[in-house]
């Protein structure tokens, strides 16, 4: 035990010249249950454990919706955590529509060419717990969206992209539950810049704040 101690400080002081802090998260919560905890980009995946663990604490009524589920990594984390809940999963399971790559050109927010279309909707499901709750809605957004007139207590949107982030924001806020939350991915990404540009944007007119967290993608909390 004390040689592991005297190895601490400097493989911390190494970590950190590498930009890598350690520390023990929620050290002094024994009733979180980290279950989640073994992946990449620790802060997001902890981050939506602990929205998680609110909305249950709370009550919140509604589904959960991802807008941008490409293999379904984020979305099968969300559909773990709340089994008894409708998870909606839009995408074009094919990548980005041109339409939106057009305006990301245009503006220049991104190049828009990394390619998304090596999924499919059954890759998607079979990695689902809960595959029973999941609802397809494979297409361009918003029109997939047409029809959809549930609310929500947890949505992701992971598009990437100016155009489909301002239109989920739109679609989805006025949808979402008091209590509830929805995470925006790449909102401090800088080889995406629509997505801080369609939250800035939609925060303003709506006159509504967002709690930026750290993680690898830079994402962006709104509630309500
Ligand atoms: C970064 S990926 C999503 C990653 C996923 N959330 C994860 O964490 O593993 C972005 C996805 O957004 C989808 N997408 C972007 N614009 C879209 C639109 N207008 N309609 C439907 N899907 C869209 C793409 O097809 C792609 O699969």
């Amino acid at each position: 035990m004390s040689s592991l101690k005297s190895l601490y400080q400097p493989f911390a002081k190494l970590l950190a010249g590498k930009k890598l802090h350690l520390s023990k998260s929620l050290e002094f919560n024994t009733s979180f249950k980290q279950e989640l905890a073994h992946n990449l980009d620790f802060v997001r995946y902890t981050t939506l454990e602990l929205c998680a663990n609110e909305i249950k604490r709370n009550n919140v009524p509604g589904n959960l919706a991802e807008l941008g589920v490409y293999k379904g990594d984020f979305a099968k984390r969300v559909n773990q955590l709340f089994p008894d809940k409708k998870l909606y999963l839009f995408d074009t399971f094919e990548g980005f529509d041109e339409k939106d790559v057009s305006t990301e050109k245009r503006s220049n927010f991104s190049s828009g060419e990394q390619d998304f279309s090596d999924t499919s909707v059954e890759l998607v499901l079979n990695k689902m717990k809960y595959r029973n709750n999941c609802i397809v809605k494979k297409g361009f957004f918003p029109d997939s969206a047409v029809g959809v007139e549930d609310k929500f207590c947890f949505v992701s949107i992971d598009a990437d992209l100016y155009e489909p982030i301002l239109a989920g924001l739109k679609f989805f806020y006025p949808k979402l539950e008091p209590k509830g939350y929805i995470f925006v991915h790449d909102f401090n990404n800088d080889l995406y810049k629509g997505a801080k540009k369609a939250v800035l944007e939609f925060c303003v007119a709506t006159n509504i704040n967002y709690l930026p967290i750290p993680d690898s993608g830079g994402t962006a909390i709104i509630t309500k």
